[in-house]
This record gives C-alpha cells, sequence and structure tokens, in this order.
C-alpha cells in the first residue's frame, strides 16, 4: 500500500473480488471506480458465500467502503444487494459511501439494452442487460441523471423528463414498445433516495483525505482489461475502463497518487458473452474446467466460455495497466491436466504474432501457439505454502511469470481465504 489498484487481467472473473477481501484485511478504505452491477464478485467465508455487484468486497471486513463517481449505479440492486449482505450479518449501513457524481442506472437503461441487443441479432454482444451501456451513453452525452440530482428535487425532475421524452420517443417510435411511466419512475427514486441519502458525497474527497492522513487505500477493479472500451475487444466489451488508468477519472485521484498496481491473472482464461477468444475449447476439456472452477457467470448465471492460459491476453494487460506483480488465481482447477497447453504467441495468416491485435477481426483470425507444459495430477487444495507445490505446479507457475514478465504475489488454490499461497518467500 498505501495506495493500491487490483484489476482482472484477462476478460473478467478472474477472482477479483476473493483477492480484494485478501488485500482489505490490511487497507482503510476500499474503492470501486469504474463498471456497475455488470460486475459480480463472489467471496467464500468458511460456508458462507457472499455475492457483490456494486459495494466493495472490503464491506466484509468493515472497512470504509466507497462507490466511486466513475461506476454507473442501479440503486434498486444496492439496495438488495446491501440488504443481502446485512441479511448475512454484515453491517453496510455506516461504511458504506456514494459518490454524488456517478450517474444513475434508470429503468429506461436496461430496457433499452435489451432491445439493443435484441436488435443486433447474430451480432449482438451478449451484455449483462443491466443497462451498462446506455447509462454510459448518457453520461457521455452529458444528459445522464447523477446520484446527487436526487438531492435538488426541481434538477431530478427536469432531468428526468428529459430523458424520458426522448427515451419513450425510441420505445414507442423505434422499438413498438410502451413507454415509461415519468410518475412510477419518480416515485420509485423518491423512495430510493430517502434509503441512501446519508451515504452520498464527495467521495473523491474522501479519497484526498485518507490519502493525505496516510491511510491505505485499495481500489477494486471490476470487469476485466480485455472488456476495456478502448483497449478490449471493440465493439465487444464493456463501456467502462477496467484498466487501472481509469482510478484517477472514476476516484478522483492523481496519476501519482497510485502506488502498486496487481493484475488478478486466472491460471487458465474464461470469458462470459459473445467475442473472440483465441484459446477457447470446446467438448470434454472446457466441460471438465468449466465443472471444478464453477464456471458459471455470478450475475448472470450464463456457462462461462472457457481455455487454456493466454499469455498474448495477460501481456496486454499487463502492458495497459502497468502491471508489476499479479496474483493467479484457481490453480486448482488445472490439477486434474496431465499435460497443460499455455498459449505463447498466436499465428496470423502464417506470422508470429506477439501482441494482442486492436482489429477485432484479426483477433477472430488468430490461432493460438502452445507450448505444453507437464501437469502435477494431485490436489493442490490444501496447499498453504510455495515449497509444498507439486514441482510441476511451481514450474506451471515460473513459466506464467516468464512469459507475462510479472512476479506473482500469491496464488489462491480454492476459494476460501486459507485457500491461498503466498510467495513472497518463494
Ligand atoms: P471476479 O468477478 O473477478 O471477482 O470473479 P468471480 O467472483 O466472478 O469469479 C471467481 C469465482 O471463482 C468465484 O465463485 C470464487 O469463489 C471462485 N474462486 C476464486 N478463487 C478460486 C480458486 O483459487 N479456486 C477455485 N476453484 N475457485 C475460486
Ligand atoms: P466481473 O467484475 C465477465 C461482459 C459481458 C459482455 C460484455 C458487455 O465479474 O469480472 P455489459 O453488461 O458490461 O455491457 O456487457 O462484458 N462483462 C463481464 N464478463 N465478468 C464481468 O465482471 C463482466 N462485466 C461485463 O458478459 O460480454
Ligand atoms: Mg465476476
Amino acid at each position: 500500500m498505501p495506495s493500491t489498484v487490483i484489476v482482472g487481467a484477462q476478460w473478467g472473473d478472474e477472482g477479483k473480488g476473493r483477492v480484494v477481501d485478501l488485500y482489505s484485511a490490511e487497507a482503510d478504505l476500499v474503492v470501486r471506480f469504474q463498471g456497475g452491477n455488470n460486475a459480480g464478485h463472489t467471496v467464500e467465508v468458511g460456508n458462507l458465500k457472499f455475492a457483490f455487484h456494486l459495494i466493495p468486497t472490503g464491506i466484509l471486513r468493515e472497512r470504509l467502503c466507497l462507490i466511486g463517481n466513475g461506476v454507473v449505479v442501479d440503486l434498486a440492486g444496492l439496495l438488495k444487494e446491501m440488504a443481502d449482505l446485512e441479511a448475512q450479518g454484515i453491517r453496510v449501513r455506516g461504511n458504506l459511501l456514494i459518490s454524488e457524481n456517478a450517474h444513475l442506472i434508470m429503468p429506461y437503461h436496461p430496457k433499452l439494452d435489451a432491445l439493443e441487443e435484441r436488435s443486433l441479432g447474430d451480432g449482438k454482444i451478449g451484455t449483462t442487460l443491466r443497462g451498462i451501456g446506455p447509462a454510459y451513453v448518457d453520461k457521455v452525452g452529458r444528459r445522464g441523471i447523477r446520484v446527487g440530482d436526487l438531492a435538488e428535487d426541481d434538477v431530478f425532475r427536469a432531468k428526468l423528463e428529459g430523458n424520458l421524452r426522448e427515451k419513450n420517443l425510441l420505445f414507442e417510435r423505434i422499438y413498438g414498445e410502451t413507454p415509461l411511466s415519468f410518475d412510477a419512475i419518480y416515485q420509485e427514486f423518491q423512495s430510493y433516495y430517502t434509503q441512501v441519502r446519508e451515504m452520498i458525497c464527495d467521495t473523491s474527497l474522501v479519497i484526498y483525505n485518507a490519502l493525505r492522513e496516510g491511510k491505505r487505500v485499495l481500489f477494486e477493479g471490476a470487469n476485466g482489461a480485455l472488456l476495456d472500451v478502448d483497449f478490449g475487444t471493440y465493439p465487444m466489451g464493456t463501456s467502462s475502463n477496467p484498466i487501472a488508468g481509469a482510478v484517477c477519472t472514476g476516484a478522483g485521484i492523481g496519476p501519482r497518487q497510485v502506488d502498486r498496481v496487481i493484475g488478478i491473472v486466472k491460471a487458465y482464461t474464461t470469458r462470459v458473452g459473445e467475442g473472440p477468444f483465441p484459446t477457447e475449447l470446446s467438448g470434454d476439456v472446457a466441460f471438465q474446467i468449466r465443472e471444478a472452477g464453477r464456471e458459471y457467470g455470478a450475475t448472470t448465471g450464463r456457462p462461462r466460455r472457457c481455455g487454456w492460459f493466454d499469455a498474448v491476453v495477460v501481456r496486454k494487460a499487463a502492458r495497459l495497466c502497468g502491471l508489476e506483480s499479479m496474483a493467479v488465481t484457481h490453480l486448482d482447477v488445472l490439477s486434474q491436466f496431465e499435460r497443460i497447453p499455455v498459449c505463447i504467441g498466436y499465428d496470423l495468416g502464417g506470422r508470429q504474432v506477439e501482441h494482442f491485435p486492436n482489429s477485432l477481426a484479426q483477433v477472430g483470425r488468430c490461432r493460438p501457439i502452445y507450448e505444453e507444459l507437464e501437469g502435477w495430477r494431485s490436489d493442490v487444495n490444501g496447499v498453504s505454502t510455495w515449497q509444498d507445490l507439486p514441482a510441476a505446479a511451481q514450474r506451471y507457475l515460473r513459466r506464467l511469470e516468464e512469459l507475462t514478465e510479472l512476479s506473482i504475489e500469491l496464488v489462491t488454490v480454492g476459494p476460501q481465504r486459507e485457500q491461498t499461497v503466498y510467495c513472497s518467500s518463494s
């Protein structure tokens, strides 16, 4: 610390939530800075399983948690998440603050998300249907409604009226759908406001003061670097910047305030939704990985697409995020394989490519070049030190370090907190 950014270095679901949970033991503040409730971060503690979509996982350790201005906030989803966590014995109120500059996901956003996906047909993105894209479109289009607008009734009313006029035209004239009612939405948001008003503040100022006081701030990324709207497999990705640089604009800090950036890397690769995925597997091997890793989306329940580790992907994330180290998760899932292929580069029309292309069409034509590593074929779920990892597992991890030029901080061998191998002394 004092300020550490944790981001996903693949296509999401790398295990960011469970790793942030580990690091938040040493943090004072934990901050989300982009994305919305498209994120699904699961943390298991003993028999309890906690699902997070908007609230930083630091809430489990009663850290002060912030939803920064770069996040798009679905208040209905947030209130449900708060209620679910409180029902599981977690104290959320008093530990959670929401940026007044964060944009609201309004009821017309998920509706538009679904209609846009439907009209794309086979070319659909496979979004989480949470309204993320349409909400960011309104933000950048300068017609978005911000959390802070709820405090000013005339502003909120005028913005809602203006937005609904436009959205209802779209619903009726373009999509042949029924319009949404101003009164219903207005009342719904009045009720939400009374439930969250105490949490709304200038979170950037809270972070600034915390850093000045020498407190330790942890930034929890959502989604994954390869879903980034600028650098991911555009347009098959999300509508925010999950790369580390977004912490500056999404939380309101300067680049010099970031001390450390850690990438979360699954020991293989998964992806949910559409879009190219060079090392994707099908058939039995994909099934074996999916079942062992319980690879089903935390937000939508969709089966995740599974494939071998892709060093080209992680190298891209490392470059974009300025990673210096990584946490490798899900090592246990690979214990079943005798040989484990690792993608070291791509073949693109007979040419070897070492950098992930920006053109979606080119990525689609890339064929992975594999190097086969020896598997270890023994359970690692109970291992807690580097020395106790099978030699072949150590070699696998060392090879990932070489291929990505990142050092490994820790390895996880199961979803529980204790199923972690710290590598500082390895
Ligand atoms: P995130 O979105 O990056 O936070 O990741 P998700 O929570 O969506 O997906 C990771 C899933 O894998 C969660 O269900 C975790 O409980 C689980 N998990 C995390 N680490 C490990 C691990 O080392 N091994 C196994 N088998 N599961 C893990
Ligand atoms: P976490 O934080 C995996 C994917 C969706 C879809 C694309 C666009 O749990 O890692 P969106 O709803 O954002 O417009 O969908 O991005 N996607 C994720 N995939 N994990 C996530 O978050 C994701 N967030 C978005 O599946 O392909
Ligand atoms: Mg997830």
